[in-house]
């Protein structure tokens, strides 16, 4: 790893130590502690802590920090980030004690689905390091002297829930073990720690058929219950959690698969108690509770928690659920980043798989800063490669240490390994940074060359067993139409070579940013061989692709793969792959968010627009009327009357398909972050105007400041009003639908390279051009 940030700037003293009572994954939690004095005067002693599973600290009883589920989530056999905190506060003259509390996290609690579960996948042993100066003095670190108990957890895991005995008292009767540790494995956290985001209460709660108590917190989020109750000694509260409910508001989260997801807590009786899970979370938006008559409770409430706890971005128009389809992918990324980008919170997955991260980086960019979040990300993505090149499906990947779980080697697909090509270039645009694409591009490299030994001349042919070298996802969770009349899917290797060709092109751009001038060059030929082949294979010689739907034509189109002399014809062919499925979308994980960026591209707007509006399924605004508040995997997860489709694969929290706001801020909006100036230190300004969402208007904030956007159409007029912050220009764009385009007043003519303007407040006015 080349970054010097990832350098451990702490000298470690420590030892790595673990409780002797730990009887390992599964059971009861354990704690550490150890007295230390502090004299008089001295300055707010400072901690440095990490470990092995997740832990929390306190000091003299009272929590160090708010943060959750530390030391985070990475790949831990490279790196492990410890934090640090002060403990100004905390701390008094004298005796004071540190206690800390461990639990299995992601190391060791079961990972993957359950068939393919993987248990300690990082280790068996949990433990924690520590060290606490005043000043430069060392007044405490961890090492054999330490004393060892069990806390009052009797149980948590990632996708087990937490139960807690609040009887149980705290007692260190036993003593530790020093483990070996690599302290070049510790890095400072490289990213913002969890954090709870504002609590939610219910919208509205009864009690179900056997009398249990049904809460709906009216969004689904990623995080746990807290509640306050009193009741006898030994009382039980049972928490379960749903996404959903089905008919007659049945209670269904059979969608969490092998997840168990749930929490009990047990009273101490007597006072007021106050609790929530520690060291796990849920993915939902309705709780039942069970619990005895004696117990009442004096609050409940849902707490989400997130890395990415601020968001960056908005969007307002006329029609209220597109503004709520942009509300559900906040809140889809919300609870999916969550120290790893996640397919989903729920289920037993919950892993940074890397297909929809990619997806969705553009996006997510615009409504979160994740500048360090994807950064952060994408080390992890090149640990996890291949010494092939192949790139995980998802990362952290606990396959690519448990291989005897496997058949193969399980990594490689197109789409989801691209991955390392598409989120530095996103990453780049939004945040003007080059040493992220420096650190990438050698990885980037491996992965083509991966590519081009799994093609054949250059197209890839891949296989389509599970599990097999140069296997796929292809256009993952394409719809493919009623029975009626199905509509056409993309093959699996016309989807893998349109994404070959994707990664080779932008990994040529990236070479030429970075001055790799022989790299650039060889990447070139490459490019022109693929798109060689591309043509002679799926071209047919009317401009026909041949698999005649929307996803090949949208990626061709998108990324300038439809020769010239095609390019008529073939855009007959995609309108027609549209008005054929009656404006319902026909693309998958790959193939959506190239859709309507594809169309609008064209020149096909009202087409972009009629499907972007439909209702029906598949579409986005459908899963809206349905009473979404997060994004869903499948478009058609629940039917009309609330039937749950296939609830062994189902995420009603998985952010893919909300890529499309990537496209409402750029072209709808018509705010582009450029290669030429990446960073918004230049902006495209470019809007196009869909009548339906009449007006619009959006906010970002860049790395510059604030950048505001909105246009009103009256009759065929257009009133655009821009806000740029200081250090970022706009570069106006030239529209063939836009005609007499005045700025701030005064007639300007947009030449082929745009007219630049200033950062300040700018008002643009054009006429819309009747189509
Ligand atoms: C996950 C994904 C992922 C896919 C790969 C699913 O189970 O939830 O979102 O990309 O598998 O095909």
């Amino acid at each position: 790893m080349s970054d010097t940030n990832l350098q451990s700037h702490h000298n470690w003293h420590a030892q790595m130590i673990s409780p002797s009572c730990d009887k390992g994954q599964g059971t009861r939690g354990c704690f550490l502690r150890k007295e230390f004095l502090l004299e008089e005067g001295q300055a707010a002693p400072q901690l440095f802590i990490s470990a092995l599973g997740l832990y929390r600290a306190f000091v003299n009883g009272q929590r160090v920090g708010m943060d959750l589920l530390t030391p985070g989530w990475t790949c831990y056999d490279q790196r492990i980030a410890y934090q640090e905190y002060s403990l100004e506060g905390l701390t008094q003259p004298g005796e004071n004690t540190i206690e800390i509390w461990l639990a299995d996290g992601w190391y060791r609690s079961p990972i993957m689905w359950k068939q393919n579960e993987i248990i300690n996948c990082w280790g068996d042993r949990i433990g924690a390091i520590v060290e606490i100066f005043c000043e430069d003095r060392l007044v405490l670190k961890t090492d054999h002297t330490w004393q060892a108990g069990h806390t009052p957890i009797l149980r948590s895991g990632i996708y087990y829930g937490e139960d807690y005995d609040a009887r149980l008292e705290l007692t260190a009767s036993h003593g530790v073990e020093v483990l070996d540790f690599e302290m070049s494995k510790l890095v400072p956290h490289e990213i913002a720690p969890v954090k709870e985001l504002e609590a939610l209460t219910p919208i509205d709660h009864w009690d179900d058929e056997s009398g249990r108590m049904v809460l709906d917190f009216g969004q689904n989020v990623a995080g746990y219950l807290h509640i306050q109750a009193q009741g006898n000694p030994g009382d039980r509260i049972q928490f379960e959690y749903s996404e959903v409910l089905g008919p007659d508001r049945f209670f269904d989260n059979r969608n969490y698969r092998g997840a168990r997801a749930a929490a009990e807590y047990i009273l101490k009786g007597g006072a007021p108690e106050s609790w929530s899970p520690m060291f796990t979370f849920m993915g939902y938006r309705y709780a039942r509770l069970v619990f005895p008559k004696s117990v009442t409770f004096l609050e409940v409430k849902s707490i989400p928690i997130s890395s990415v706890p601020q968001v960056t971005a908005g969007f307002t128009c006329s029609e209220p659920s597109v503004e709520r389809l942009v509300l559900n992918t906040i809140w889809s990324q919300r609870g999916n980043f969550i120290e790893v980008p996640t397919d989903c919170p729920q289920r037993d997955e919950r892993l940074g798989w890397t297909g929809d991260a990619q997806v969705f980086s553009g996006t997510a960019c615009w409504l979160a800063d994740c500048n360090q979040f994807l950064r952060k990300y994408l080390r992890d993505l090149m640990h996890d490669q291949r010494s092939n090149g192949a790139l995980p499906h998802f990362t952290p990947d606990p396959t690519r240490l448990h291989p005897e779980q496997y058949r193969s080697d399980w990594a490689g697909s197109t789409g989801w390994g691209d991955a390392i090509t598409v989120i530095p270039w996103q990453h780049y645009l939004h945040y003007g940074d080059a040493t992220v694409l420096k650190e990438c591009f050698p990885a980037m490299l491996r992965w083509l060359d991966y590519l081009w030994n799994i093609s054949d001349g250059p197209i890839i042919h891949p296989t389509n067993k599970w599990f097999g070298e140069g296997f796929t996802f292809g256009d993952w969770l394409q719809p493919s139409g009623d029975n009626r009349k199905p509509r056409p899917t993309i093959a699996d290797d016309c989807a893998a070579t349109l994404y070959h060709f994707i990664s080779t092109q932008l990994a040529k751009k990236i070479a030429q940013v970075l001055g790799e001038d022989e790299a650039a060059e060889k990447l070139t030929g490459k490019l022109e061989e693929i798109r060689t082949a591309f043509e002679r294979e799926y071209f047919s010689l009317s401009g026909r692709l041949a698999h005649n739907d929307q996803t090949s034509y949208a990626l061709a189109f998108l990324y300038d793969l439809v020769p010239d002399a095609h390019f008529e014809s073939a855009k007959g062919y995609f309108r027609k792959s549209i008005e054929n499925a009656n404006y319902l979308i026909g693309t998958g994980f790959i193939g959506t968010p190239a859709l309507l960026p594809a169309l609008t591209k064209v020149g096909l707007l009202d087409l972009a627009e009629k499907v972007f509006l439909n209702r029906e399924v598949p579409g986005w605004l459908y899963q809206v009327e349905r009473g979404a508040t997060t994004i869903w995997e499948r478009w058609d997860a629940m039917a009309p009357d609330g039937t749950i489709y296939s609830p062994e694969m189902n995420s009603y929290n998985h952010y893919a398909y909300g890529a499309v706001c990537q496209w409402l801020f750029e072209q709808v909006a018509g705010i582009s972050p450029t290669a030429e100036k990446p960073g918004f230190n230049e902006v495209q300004l470019n809007p196009q105007i869909l009548p339906n969402l009449n007006p619009i208007s959006m906010w970002h904030d860049c790395r510059h400041g604030r950048i505001e956007a909105r246009w009103e159409k009256k009759e065929q007029q257009v009133d655009y009003r821009v806000t740029l912050p200081a250090g970022c220009q706009g570069r106006l764009m030239p529209n063939a639908l836009h005609q007499h385009v005045q700025l701030n007043g005064n007639p300007v003519s947009v030449s082929l390279e745009g007219h630049l303007i200033n950062a300040g407040s700018h008002q643009i006015s054009f006429e819309l051009i009747a189509a």
